[in-house]
């Protein structure tokens, strides 16, 4: 039965839709050599949904510290053809985290609720602690419980399974979705970042969110996504996962976080993110 389940889900990641056409011509046109940032607007522009998500991000990730970009070329300008290759990528995907997940109990807008204000957190976590990448950050943080948008229907098909395993044995919620699945959210989102060709630094910080020690390659990304994960969803913020404000030992442990300085952060991070100007 499980393993059955598990092969459905594997066909299922197996048969994604690849990205729209217009953002593969976009992630195209960066690889090339002599595209300017013009031509890049030009694209971008195409598409007026993409083009204010795109502005939107460059915006929310240069923290305030910058004067607001009001045109795609300035924020192409400003951000270089590689951070924004990273934002087209979150823009696109970002969209189809607005949908409710009732396996996960979560109402239109939750997961989207949740993801904007792990983003906003990881983005502020990054300029903490010296990671050199506060829009991957960002990006990490927004799409970090992408896999949740696949599961969510498997954990249907056995769902009394599952909410026995959190709410009578306490399992945290990636353990309860192993359990019942084969895999947690964090490994479908891992493989559906790798689908759509994420940079590498992207995919890891998806699929290591809930064990950052396992991240080869990017372990402070993932332990940045951990920490501001379980902060988002203090005061349950758009989520409903028993446990979710955890952060993950090994988290604290590469960012060098004691449980005293860890109570110190969340509190100045969630202050952060309460003050923001209400987003999207
Ligand atoms: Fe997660
Ligand atoms: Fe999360």
């Amino acid at each position: 039965m499980r393993a059955t389940r598990l092969t459905q889900l594997l066909q299922a990641i197996d048969r994604l839709r690849p990205l729209p056409g217009n953002v593969t011509r976009i992630l195209r046109a960066l690889e090339e050599p002599d595209t300017t940032a013009s031509l890049l607007a030009e694209l971008i522009g195409l598409d007026q949904a993409l083009a204010s998500q795109v502005l939107h991000m460059a915006n929310a990730a240069s923290l305030g510290y910058a004067p607001e970009c009001t045109t795609l070329h300035q924020a192409i300008m400003r951000l270089g053809f590689k951070r924004i290759k990273t934002l087209v990528m979150g823009a696109a995907v970002s969209n189809q985290l607005n949908r409710g997940l009732p396996g996960y109990r979560l109402g239109p807008g939750q997961l989207w609720n949740h993801a904007v204000a792990s983003a906003t957190i990881a983005q502020w976590l990054a300029q903490r602690f010296n990671y050199p990448n506060p829009e991957e950050a960002y990006i990490g943080g927004l799409l970090h419980d992408i896999g949740k948008l696949l599961l969510d229907q498997y954990l249907l098909l056995d769902y009394q399974a599952f909410l026995e395993l959190m709410h009578t044995k306490k399992t945290l919620l990636w353990q309860a979705e192993e359990t019942v699945i084969g895999l947690n959210h964090a490994q479908v989102g891992g493989m559906m970042a790798e689908k759509w060709s994420f940079p590498t630094v992207l995919v890891e910080a998806i699929r290591y969110h809930h064990a950052p020690s396992l991240s080869f390659e990017h372990p402070h990304l993932a332990a940045i996504v951990n920490l501001a994960s379980a902060i988002a969803t203090r005061d349950t913020i758009g989520i409903t996962d028993p446990y979710g404000d955890i952060p993950h030992p090994e988290a604290l442990a590469i960012l060098h976080v004691n449980s005293a300085d860890y109570e110190r952060l969340r509190d100045q991070a969630y202050r952060y993110l309460v003050n923001q100007p209400q987003s999207s």
